[in-house]
């Protein structure tokens, strides 16, 4: 008896979690996002529903120096993202180094469904 249902619920508890993980998953993981924007933007990307917006296909990273200046910069006023508007405040991220700004608008530009160009720390530089 417990033998068989044990194996049914294990096999269901793996697919699911299967599924899940194998969703979600990132190219790989950045500590520069786990550590500086994840609060905001959260895990996956997706944000807050009404005070913080999705970076998922945002079309604010698609430019490389307005990308940089998001980070470099901050964010504030009234911004429409993928048709939702927002108007809250991003502090500048600027404490970051060239370095860790190039790493992480390369990854959030290759994640989360976006394509784009790796960054380099000599951009960001020339922007700060
Ligand atoms: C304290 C919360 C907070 C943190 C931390 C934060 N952001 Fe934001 N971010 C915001 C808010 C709020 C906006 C929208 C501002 C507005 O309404 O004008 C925004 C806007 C953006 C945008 C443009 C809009 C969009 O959704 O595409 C990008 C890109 C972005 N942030 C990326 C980042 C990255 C990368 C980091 C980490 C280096 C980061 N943010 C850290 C709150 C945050």
């Amino acid at each position: 008896m417990f033998g068989i249902f044990g194996i049914v619920t294990l096999l269901c508890t793996y697919s699911f979690s299967n599924d899940i993980s194998s969703k979600n998953k990132l190219q790989e993981p950045n500590e520069v996002y786990t550590m500086y924007c994840q609060n905001c933007h959260m895990a996956d990307g997706k944000g807050l529903e009404g005070t913080y917006p999705s970076i998922i296909k945002s079309g604010f990273l698609t430019d490389p120096k307005k990308a940089i200046n998001i980070i470099l910069k901050g964010q504030s006023g009234e911004i429409i993202v993928n048709g939702v508007k927002f108007n809250a405040i991003m502090p500048a991220q600027d404490y970051l180094t060239d370095d860790q700004i190039a790493s992480v608008l390369s990854f959030v530009r290759n994640n989360f469904g976006n394509k784009g160009s790796k960054i380099t720390p000599a951009q960001v530089k020339a922007l700060r």
